[in-house]
């Protein structure tokens, strides 16, 4: 491929909420998977905020957004997310996004919104009654995905119906006003799967039981020596059981010795070998993993590396945006008025462009 012939490669679009930093169980469900596929699309990272709102708008969890979206974009550089092949941007930092979901929004019904069981599932979270920013989530969502026309988006089993809105909405909208948007393909591979240190529920920054990236050697040692295991065991001679034991999930899940935890299950099903030392060598091979993770984040943190980077991937989406909000208008037969004022505009600044030039 020539220098003046960049490869095209399909674009990928995904993202989270900034709700808090992300833990191991990203790290296996989400994250391992987008540094896999990082390389084979050109990548876009949302920092869905404004659908953070769409369940917690309170004044102090609209104050944390800056802190949490830096800090969700230097898990994911510590992650192995390559900083030159991604962009990251501020979703409330682009008004057109909601310009484009407003555009939307006749293209699907409320019917079909009010039936989807994952937006019943997240107002019951919420225990009150679903709102109309929550009932539009998965409007908003797609104007996420069509603002940069991604084709690809990856995303956990929770978000496929919500893509599935998005492919019904850009098939609707090329029938009815012309080709604009790709339908965008899912891409399967993001599975929550980790246990939370209690043993109990998915692990989870606001159920208390989420082991963080940016954790420190010391924090995970008393986070896995404060760890469930088997409550029958009462003294290390009681023989314990390895299924639905937390210590063995992670073991199975992150350790690269199979023999070794082959031998471990079974001193432990014996009762030969003590919670303790069994949750010093997850110790140990947690720091396996996270130490690369650590070593990462110090070469990306500080010295406002990270915002500078929030604030180039905004730009650029921002205007990639206002570039499909003006294809969709153009579909949809906008004239008139608004038509003649950015026409103008436009001309305007295209001389201003070519005297600048000149
Ligand atoms: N809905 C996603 C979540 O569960 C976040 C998100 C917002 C997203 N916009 C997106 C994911 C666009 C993929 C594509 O947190």
């Amino acid at each position: 491929m020539s220098a003046s012939q960049p490869e095209v490669k399909p674009r990928l679009l995904t993202g989270d909420r900034p709700t808090g930093p992300l833990h191991l169980g990203h790290l296996v469900g989400s994250l391992q998977n987008r540094v896999r596929l990082q390389h084979a699309y050109t990548c876009f990272f949302i920092i869905a905020d404004l659908h953070m709102l769409t369940t917690r708008s309170e004044p102090e969890q609209i104050a944390a957004i800056d802190a949490n979206a830096r800090g969700l974009v230097l898990d994911a550089l510590s992650a192995g997310i390559e900083p030159d092949g991604a962009t990251f941007y501020l979703q409330s930092a682009i008004p057109e996004i909601h310009e484009l979901a407003g555009l939307l929004q006749s293209l699907v019904t409320v019917n079909r919104l009010e039936r989807l069981p994952a937006l019943k599932e997240m107002a019951r979270d919420t225990g009150q009654e679903m709102s109309f920013a929550l009932l539009g989530y998965p409007v908003l969502q797609s104007a996420d995905i069509l603002s940069v026309r991604a084709q690809a988006v990856p995303v956990g089993k929770d978000n496929y119906a919500f893509v599935e809105i998005t492919r019904e909405i850009a098939r609707r909208f090329n029938s009815r006003y012309g080709e604009v948007f790709p339908v965008p393909e899912i891409v399967p591979g993001e599975v929550p799967v980790l246990v939370g240190t209690d043993g109990q529920r998915k692990m989870s920054k606001s159920l208390g039981n989420a082991i963080a990236l940016r954790d420190t050697s010391a924090e995970v040692r008393k986070k896995v020596m404060g760890m469930y295991t088997d409550p029958n065991r009462v003294t290390a001679d009681t023989p314990g059981t390895v299924e639905r034991n937390p210590v063995f999930s992670y073991l199975a899940t992150f350790a690269t010795d199979r023999d070794a935890i082959e031998r471990m299950k079974a001193r432990y099903r014996a009762g030969t070998i003590g919670d303790v030392e069994v949750k010093e060598y997850l110790v140990a091979v947690l720091d396996d993993v996270l130490d690369p993770i650590r070593e990462r984040r110090t070469r990306f943190e500080g010295s406002g590396y990270v915002d500078e980077l929030i604030e180039r991937g905004t730009k650029q989406v921002r205007a990639e945006t206002q570039q499909t909000v003006l294809a969709v208008r153009k579909a949809m037969g906008f004239a008139g008025v608004w038509n003649r004022i950015h026409r103008r505009a436009e001309r305007r600044r295209a001389s201003e462009g070519s005297k600048a030039a000149g």
